[in-house]
């Protein structure tokens, strides 16, 4: 797969990634800088642990707290909760869980059992102090690319909630999903829309003659490795990395691994601009241009 060269991002204005308005959007973004140093265990052949993620772990902690992020309550849990509809005395696979924000949802559709499972132990350490009364979790700090002991075919119904991009090998990721389900079962994903947010990639632009907001995407069709600097302004900062792979690549990594799609919904922005002679085209243009991709697939 071809790579582009590692270089520093060079984010508008000092601005935090998630803060550039011409590369995530209006306002602030909910997920923190991805990517920068590959997991170390890679260097032995494995996928090893995020260390990217750790590192940021504090950070990611208090931009997602209790209730998760102003995506999170507003967009993304909404629709991972109606699309894997989790029923009472069900057991599900929380991939990727990091510091548990759809555990509680999970806990409140009376599943009989939750497994959740992250590569960052300090992520972990802080769902597990969140849960800490909770016996139907079961947290585990393991590669979601490598087997595991959660990949065993005991789950009605598994969820991967923005952490698609975040894995390096996604077809692996899928393929221990499946695994970890019976068949029939459910895995909901949803992640950045490979389409319109690539981060650096993809921009908003203003259209002056015609009064519209417009999305402009450099790069599409070649995966990418992006990383993301945690504090730019902070000489260098942490990083985690961003696995842009187009979209075709996405839904093949889940349906070789067994996993069919049966439904895919792309979900928008709730945010709308203040007033002022902008208004109404950027808020066109966040109902035009979906933020993130969720699909529900069936285990075969
Ligand atoms: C954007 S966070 C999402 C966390 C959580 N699902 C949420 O919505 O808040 C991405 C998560 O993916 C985890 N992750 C990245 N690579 C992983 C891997 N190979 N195996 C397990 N978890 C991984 C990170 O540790 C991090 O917690």
């Amino acid at each position: 797969m071809p790579q582009p060269p590692r270089k520093r991002p060079n984010f508008q204005g000092g601005k935090k990634p998630w803060e550039a308005k011409d590369s995530r959007g209006p306002g602030k973004g909910p997920f923190p800088p991805r990517s920068g140093p590959k997991p170390a265990a890679r260097k032995g052949g494995g996928h090893g642990q995020e260390q990217g993620w750790d590192q940021v772990a504090g950070w990611y902690d208090k931009l997602v707290g209790d209730k998760g992020s102003d995506y999170h309550r507003n967009v993304i849990l909404p629709a991972a909760l109606r699309l894997l509809a989790p029923g009472a005395g069900e057991k599900v696979l929380d991939l990727c869980c990091g510091q548990g924000v759809l555990v509680p949802l999970l806990l409140e559709a009376k599943v009989a059992g939750v497994t959740a499972v992250d590569a960052s132990p300090r992520l972990i350490e802080s769902a597990k102090r969140r849960f800490e009364n909770e016996k139907r979790v079961n947290f585990l700090v393991a590669d979601a690319c490598a087997p595991g002991p959660w990949a065993d075919g005991s789950h009605d119904a598994a969820a991967c909630i923005m952490a698609v991009h975040d894995v390096p090998d996604l077809p692996a990721m899928a393929k221990q999903t499946a695994a970890a389900l019976k068949p029939g079962g459910r895995f909901v994903a949803i992640f950045m829309h490979p389409c319109f947010r690539i981060p650096q990639q993809s921009h908003w632009g203003w259209d002056e003659g015609r009064k519209l907001q417009f999305r402009r995407v450099d790069r599409y069709a070649v995966p990418q490795e992006i990383p993301i600097v945690t504090h730019p302004g902070q000489g260098g900062g942490d990083t985690t990395t961003f696995y842009h792979r187009p979209v075709g690549q996405v839904l093949t990594a889940f349906g070789q691994a067994g996993l069919g799609v049966t439904v895919c919904e792309e979900l928008f922005s709730h945010r709308r601009s203040q007033p002022g002679p902008r208004a109404k085209g950027e808020n066109r243009a966040v109902q035009e241009f979906p933020v993130f991709m969720a699909i529900l697939c069936e285990k075969k």
